[in-house]
Order: C-alpha cells, then structure tokens, then sequence
C-alpha cells in the first residue's frame, strides 16, 4: 500500500510540472442556428479555419451549428452569461435583449440590392449600431450576409389580400410584426429550429425567409408556394461575449480580428451565389411552385407595407429610419 502510494506521488511530482506548462487553448464556443452549408454556416467554419491558423492553435473554435447548443432567443441569452463567446444572430433578433436599432433592416423594400445595405453596415451608421451592443455586454464584430426574403404558404400569395387569415411564423421583431398585420395575416414569433414542423403541422401557414434558409430546412417541402417576393432581408451581426473579448491578449484579439475580417469577405462573397443555387434547388425539386409576382402586383404590396415607415418610427427611431433611408436612397436598383 505505502509503497503504491509513494508511487503515486512521485508520479504526481513526475506529472505535475508538465501539465502546469502546457497552455490550454482558448475555447471559442460560436453558436448558430442554420445549417452548415449556408453563408453563415461557411463562414462560421471559415472563421474558425483562419482563426485557429492565425493563432497558431492558440485559440480553439468550436462551431455548433443548426440551433445544436442553443435556439434563437436562449443562445443571445447564453452569450451574455458567458456560457457561448460567440454568435451570429440575424438583426431581426436584437429587440428582445433591448436593441431595437437593427429592426430597421426589416422595413418591406428598405434595400434595393446589397450595394445599398453596404452604404449602410460599411458606414458610420452601421458602426454606431454596432456599438450599442457594447452596453448588453456584447462587442459588434462584423455584418454578414444571407440574402433577401421570400413568402411561403400554402396558397399562391400574389396580392395583399392573399395573406389575410393566415399565420405567419415571424423572427422576433416588431416591425415584422407589423409587416404582417399591415397585410391582415396573424404573426407568430417562433424559433428558426421549430419552422419546419410548425409548417408540416399547420401550427402556422406561412413564412418569409431565403432561398438557402429554406431550402436547407426544407421548408418547399412542407409548402405549395413560394412567392418571390424580394421584400426584405435577412443579415447577420457577429457578436462576442465583451468581457471575453477584452480580457484575450492583445496579439490574440489582433489575429481574431484579421480572421474576422477575411471570414466576412468570404462569407459576404458567397451568399448571393449560395442563395442563387438553392433557389435554383428548390425550383429542380418541384415540391413547391415557385410564383413571381407582377409589376402591379409587387406595387400593390409595397403601398400596403409603406406606412410600416411612419407606424415604426417609435420603434425603431424616425432618425435612424430616415438616415437609412437617405444612405440608401442614392443607390439605385
Ligand atoms: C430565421 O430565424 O429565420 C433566420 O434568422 C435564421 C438565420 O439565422 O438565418
């Protein structure tokens, strides 16, 4: 027995120094909630690539994709308690934690194409957005993209009219709230990880959502329509647990930081293409039947959305709206 124990000891002894020695990377848990063959999917496994590379295996991340750790609402949630470091949640998602500035991406027809979204992440709007964060203890790393909107439902969905009645899943922000109610159907906040059966089921009739969100969660399938209506968009902002990120050695922040920014080319360089070939896949699959609407018809569901405008402007900040509107503006279709 003595002699297993001083065996033991000098094991310990032996073991001890090495393991006091060995630097144990740096864990970044990033969190998602879409599939990994999505923009941000490939740009979260692009991040992590350049990262772990940069750092010379420093820093250690662990990409959990398709809501796998954690849903919509919990994982902002999860972010802030430390539990995660990093995310990449849409700025529909950011009213629940007390940040209502990114819902103005949600306005119907805001952005005619991704030039002027770049006008406005790329400039000094984007960045005073950005840095709100920073008071919910999160740090604003970079706007990535996915693409622009199209409706679903069961029913062909060409005018204003055809909505009305139906349910409507809708990400958590007021101004989609308000899109929807603006078109007489009911919105139902729910989490991207409950879309698919809440469609299968009935729960809701509809939703709104991209090519590569919906073809990846294979949402044609469970919908006989799919309008496109181009009405919105759907972006991301990357964001850091704060105190994380401020207590990481300044030469590991610096090599994120350039990870960061090549992912974002990347992942921004991608979507548009990624979004192409889905609809493309969707189209090839022949499970639902693809409507593009008319002239008049995109006309008609402009005008009904317009006054979403005016009606969030205490949501959202009439200044904001209106100096997104104005940066925009210039850029035309
Ligand atoms: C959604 O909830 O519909 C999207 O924001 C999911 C995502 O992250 O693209």
């Amino acid at each position: 027995m003595r002699k297993w124990l001083l065996a033991a000891a000098a094991a310990a002894i032996f073991v001890a120094p090495v393991a006091a020695t060995a630097q144990a990377p740096i864990v970044i848990k990033f969190s998602h909630v879409v599939a990994p063959n999505t923009p941000k999917g490939k740009g979260a496994d692009k991040f992590k690539e350049l990262a772990e590379k940069y750092t010379n295996g420093k820093v250690k991340i662990e990409v959990y994709p398709n809501s796998t750790l954690y849903k919509d609402k919990e994982e902002l949630e999860a972010l802030q308690l430390g539990a995660v470091q990093m995310l990449a949640p849409s700025n529909s998602k950011f009213g629940p934690i007390g940040v209502k500035d990114f819902e103005v991406f949600d306005l119907p027809y805001l952005l005619p194409n991704k030039t002027a979204l770049r006008k406005v992440t790329e400039g000094p709007l984007g960045k005073a957005m950005l840095k709100k964060l920073e008071t919910k203890g999160m740090v604003g790393l970079a706007y990535w993209d996915n693409g622009f909107k199209e409706m679903s439902a069961n029913r062909p969905l060409r005018m204003p009219e055809d909505y009305k009645g139906l349910k409507f899943r809708i990400q958590s922000s007021k101004v989609l709230e308000a899109q929807f109610r603006a078109l007489g159907a009911i919105p139902q906040v729910m989490a991207f990880s409950e879309v698919y059966q809440a469609l299968q089921t009935g729960v809701v009739d509809g939703q709104e959502n991209t090519p590569s969100n919906m073809y990846t969660q294979k949402f044609h399938e469970v919908q006989k329509y799919t309008t496109l209506t181009n009405h919105g968009y759907i972006g991301y902002v990357v964001v850091v647990n704060k105190k994380f990120w401020d207590d990481l050695p300044a030469d590991v922040r610096t090599q994120l930081t350039k990870a960061m920014d090549e992912a974002t080319v990347y992942s921004n360089d991608i979507s548009e293409k990624e979004n192409a070939e889905s609809l493309e896949d969707i189209k090839k699959s022949g499970k639902t039947e693809l409507i593009t609407p008319s002239a008049a018809e995109n006309a008609a569901m402009r005008k009904t959305m317009e006054p979403l405008y005016q009606d969030m402007a205490n949501r959202v900040g009439k200044q904001l709206i209106d100096d997104v509107v104005k940066a925009t503006s210039s850029v035309t279709n």
